[in-house]
């Protein structure tokens, strides 16, 4: 999981005489399940579209882990309803469909609040969409939440070369699903079901097919990426660890990261792989959500701030210019001044080349919601604001590092301004080159001349 993201993912309509538009809420998950549904309904006929008003089909993959992402797809709802009315009115139909978290936890209820919705499928469940298609097309509702006994991930068509190219040389790859942690803020355990992991097999066969298909980097995705395990060939257990090294010999993929990881899941292989593997990049989000020991036991995390900064030590002395990133939440029930100081004197003790933070926002059914000792919300706000003033000088602080040094990019598409292109940095910055610099897809050494906001501007080394 992420800081929220907004993406469309259309493109080139080949095919089909129908239309699907796809928004997305959320995680790198969710943009990855979106590519994935949106393959599946290529199968029947549906070509992708970001024009919204085109579209047959109108699926919003929705996020459930703050309040307000929630709140944003009933708004969005609103819109679309009027729009299925106008398109009505031209004899159009319009199905309607929420995807994901929000689909997940809130069911039948999202039909009862937005009528005009046909139909409401949980991120376990995708893979059947284009039979609950059918079902909406025979008249009705319909609602699928369970999580399915059948693996989704043996029944979603393999994405084909054409489709993976037109995406570009980057890539996600779930790997891992769901999470056993039950964090007492935390509604992941109850959208996204228990952990699993997809075999070594199907991992390696779709990041080869992605290599294939032109992609350098890939990212390994999962709510809880490092407690991945599964059976390798040699018939032992393998941690994420192995499975990188493993992912590490294909040929043409010469970039590897995973997110989002769990302190307690930091095994030796893993940082191993940090030390031993010039592919994987020194970068690593690993939330700490607070720095005080009493709210990290509230908040179920299982560790204390000290095994966090002693592991942060240990990955460091692995990969030295390994960067940091994290996720923080302030106002959690029965924080107090002393509490909250901890977890700034935490990121000052780590120094976060970029960090996440959020106000707890209580989610129903999760133990924190019924937790005593709720935060004011000018309290909350105080704190944040605080917060990310400290984060935002170290990131402006890590961003003007990088002056004068030489680095690898990967040149990924063309810039805003004619003429260049936009690479990026082992440490996810962007990094603005000459077009001449060289083609997409290809990884060039550059020096950087000079820093802005966030991105960096290069030349060639
Ligand atoms: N309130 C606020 N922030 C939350 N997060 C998860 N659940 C909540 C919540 N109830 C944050 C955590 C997590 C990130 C993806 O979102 O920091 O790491
Ligand atoms: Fe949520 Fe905790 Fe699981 Fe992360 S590890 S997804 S924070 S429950």
């Amino acid at each position: 999981m992420e800081a929220e993201t907004t993406v469309q993912d259309g493109g080139a309509r080949a095919g089909g005489d129908k239309k699907v538009f796809v928004k997305t809420y959320g995680c790198q998950m969710n943009v990855y399940d979106s590519q994935r549904m949106t393959d599946a309904l290529a199968q029947e006929g549906y070509a992708p579209t970001q024009v919204i008003e085109e579209a047959d089909l109108v699926l919003l993959n929705t996020c459930h882990i703050r309040e307000k992402a929630a709140e944003k797809v009933y708004s969005e709802l609103g819109r679309i309803r009027d729009l299925k009315a106008a398109r009505a009115e031209a004899g159009r139909e319009t199905v309607i469909g929420v995807t994901g978290c929000v689909a997940q936890a809130e069911g039948r209820e999202i039909i009862r609040r937005a009528p005009a919705v046909d139909l409401v499928v949980g991120p376990q469940t995708y893979h059947r969409l284009p039979d609950v298609l059918a079902r909406v097309r025979g008249g009705g509702k319909v609602v699928e939440t369970d999580y399915a006994i059948e693996d989704k991930f043996a029944h979603l068509p393999a994405q084909k070369a054409a489709q993976v190219a037109r995406r570009g040389v980057t890539a996600f790859l779930t790997v891992q699903e769901g999470c056993d942690k039950f964090c007492t803020f935390c509604v992941v355990p109850y959208t996204r079901g228990s952990e699993t992991s997809r075999s070594v097999a199907q991992i390696v066969a779709e990041a080869e097919r992605l290599a294939e298909a032109g992609v350098r980097e890939v990212t390994l995705l999962g709510q809880n990426v490092n407690a991945w395990h599964g059976e390798g060939p040699d018939g032992s257990e393998w941690g994420l660890g192995r499975l990188l090294f493993r992912l590490a010999e294909i040929p043409g993929l010469a970039r590897l990261r995973y997110t989002t990881s769990h302190p307690r899941d930091m095994d030796d292989e893993l940082i191993e792989a940090h030390r031993d593997l010039p592919s994987l990049m020194p970068y690593l989000h690993l939330p700490v959500q607070s720095g005080s020991d009493r709210i990290l036991k509230a908040m179920n995390r299982r560790h204390k701030a000290a095994d966090y900064l002693r592991l942060i030590e240990r990955i460091r002395a692995a990969r030295a210019d390994i960067a940091m990133s994290g996720d923080f939440i302030v106002g959690f029930p029965g924080e107090t001044d002393a509490d909250f100081e901890a977890t700034m004197e935490m990121v000052r003790q780590v120094g976060y080349a970029s960090a996440f933070s959020f106000k707890y926002s209580p989610r129903p059914g999760t133990p924190g919601a019924e937790m005593d000792g709720h935060v004011d919300e000018a309290v909350k706000d105080e704190r944040l604001q605080r917060l990310q003033a400290l984060i935002v000088e170290q990131q402006h602080a890590f961003t003007v590092s990088m002056a004068g040094r030489t680095m690898s990019t990967l040149i990924e598409k063309p810039g805003r301004r004619a003429g260049q292109r936009v690479g990026r940095s082992p440490w996810l910055q962007p990094v603005i080159v000459d077009e001449k610099a060289g083609g997409i897809g290809e990884i060039i050494e550059v020096r950087i001349t000079g820093t802005g906001q966030n991105s960096l501007f290069a030349e060639p080394a």
